[in-house]
Order: C-alpha cells, then sequence, then structure tokens
C-alpha cells in the first residue's frame, strides 16, 4: 500500500482528492519531480532536492519544507510502503485560487508508488524514436505539461516507436521524458539547451569521465549519420539504447558496446547505493 504526504498531513495515497480550484487543474499551473530508491535510499538525494527547489523558484512557488523536513517525509513514506524500492512523487501546484489566477499557497503532494521499470525486450534491441519539432516550454523546469506526448501517443506507436525526440531547426535536445546521448568513437556527446537537466544525465556524465570524453553542447541533427551508438536516459530508463531515430538507423542497428558498457557502470553503482 502507497502513502502520500499532502500539505502537512500522512494518509493511504487512494484517500488524498485536490480541489476544483487547484491551479495545476485549471490553469496547468505545477511541476513534479520524480525518483527512485535503491537499497531503501533515495537515489541522488542531493541532486532531486536541488532540481525541485530550483523548479520551484522558477514558478515562483514557496517551498512549505525545508530539505531534512522533506527528507523525514520521503523516508515515512517510503518505509509505511512496506515493501522492497518505490518510486517517489513531488507534485507541486499553484495550490487553491478564490481567482482562479492568483497564487496564495501552493499544494504539495509526496507520495510513493510503485516502480513500473522498462521491459527487458528494450534493453536487448533497443527503441526507436520519432522526431518532433518541438522545444519544451521553460525547459529546465520539470513542469507537469505532457500534453505534446500525449497527443502524439498514437502516432508513436504506429510508427513502432516509444517516445519523441524532440529537435528545432535542426538542433537535439531531449526525448519527450529522457535526456539523450550520442557515442561517437570515444566521444559521448548530449545537448546542453532546451532540456531539463536529467539527474541520470548527470550520473551517466560523471562515470563516464574516466573512460569517454564527454561532450555537453548543442548537437545537430546531422551528427547522428556519424554517431556509432544513441541511448536515452532517465530515472525509470536508466541507460536505454536507441537504434532508430526516425528513418535513420544509428550504427549497426543494434545495442552498441559503449552503450551496455555505461548501463553495467549505472547498474554497479545502484547495487552499492
Ligand atoms: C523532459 C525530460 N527530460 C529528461 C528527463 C530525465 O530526467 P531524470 O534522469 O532526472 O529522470 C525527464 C524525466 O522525467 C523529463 O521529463
Amino acid at each position: 500500500m502507497h502513502y502520500g504526504y499532502f500539505n502537512g498531513t500522512i494518509v493511504p495515497s487512494d484517500q488524498i482528492g485536490v480541489g476544483v480550484t487547484d491551479l495545476g487543474l485549471l490553469r496547468g499551473y505545477g511541476l513534479f519531480d520524480y525518483f527512485l530508491t535503491y537499497n531503501g535510499r533515495p537515489f541522488q538525494w542531493d541532486w532531486y532536492w536541488e532540481r525541485f527547489r530550483n523548479s520551484a523558484a522558477s514558478l515562483r512557488l514557496p517551498l512549505p519544507l525545508g530539505k531534512d523536513e522533506t527528507y523525514a517525509v520521503v523516508m515515512d513514506l517510503v518505509g509505511r510502503a512496506d515493501q522492497g524500492d518505490v518510486a517517489l512523487r513531488f507534485v507541486m501546484t499553484g495550490g487553491y485560487a478564490p481567482d482562479s489566477i492568483s497564487i496564495v499557497k501552493p499544494n504539495l503532494l509526496i507520495m510513493t508508488e510503485d516502480i513500473h521499470p522498462v521491459p527487458p525486450v528494450q534493453y536487448e534491441q533497443g527503441i526507436r524514436v520519432v522526431l518532433d519539432e518541438y522545444v519544451r516550454d521553460m525547459a529546465e523546469v520539470k513542469s507537469t505539461d505532457y500534453k505534446r506526448v500525449i497527443l502524439k501517443d498514437s502516432e508513436i506507436r504506429a510508427a513502432g516507436a516509444s517516445d519523441l525526440l524532440y529537435q528545432k531547426d535542426g538542433e537535439i535536445s531531449e526525448l519527450s521524458r529522457s535526456n539523450f546521448f550520442v557515442v561517437s568513437g570515444n566521444r559521448l556527446i548530449t545537448p546542453n539547451q532546451h532540456i531539463l537537466r536529467g539527474i541520470t544525465r548527470r550520473t551517466i556524465m560523471e562515470l563516464a569521465q574516466a573512460d569517454f570524453e564527454v561532450e555537453e553542447r548543442p548537437l545537430l541533427l546531422s551528427e547522428l549519420y556519424d554517431a556509432d551508438e544513441a541511448f536515452t536516459t532517465s530515472s525509470t530508463k536508466q541507460v536505454l539504447p536507441i537504434v532508430q531515430v526516425g528513418d535513420l538507423t544509428i550504427g549497426n542497428g543494434q545495442v552498441g558496446p559503449k552503450s551496455q558498457y555505461l548501463l553495467d557502470r549505472f547498474n554497479d553503482l545502484i547495487a552499492n547505493w
């Protein structure tokens, strides 16, 4: 069973209700964050907290709890879930607005959820992505606005793909819910603009320092023609190989050894977390 914290009270998550004047509901004014525990411990807590705090500051929402108080809530919820590892979802919205527009006091929800791992076949065969000309609004904020990918869900499925890869004027940014990397020889390249700064991305960049030249810079679509491998990173996907982008096959169309190597390093890290 999962529990949730909502504005100071902890109850089973299915008993939490949010009122109809909430600005998240009425105006799409909200942000969230999402991370996992490994061996019962929140993964990269300092980094996720920092991102959550920055997202709230960008949307001018004052945080009702400090870092240590929030950590105590997280550990309380993890304990109550009484199962192995869990996902944590933080959601913060503009709160209840009597005039349907002004922020008075944000609503903060923190809850545990089951983890939904990626099917193993996707790691074995890699995934395909559909190119989409789009840039996320306020890309550095982990906003609750995912209407682009929800709108395109049937198009993605019809193409036998798993997600969108956003690009604008030939410059790649990220997937709808994860970051993007290419491997070219010994170089590992990841876009640095119009992206959410993923915590998994940051972890992989750090892990890769020892064996790769890591380049964080604008990445052009044309560079995909020379790429040996591509992969995407997120809290749930970890390091997931991409073998096709639109009509273009990446490298030899198989999961590459360097993507596999970085996934193995990530698995080593979480095994001892
Ligand atoms: C737009 C976007 N980019 C990247 C990511 C990956 O971030 P993380 O590795 O912190 O999960 C996410 C995660 O949901 C996302 O929504």
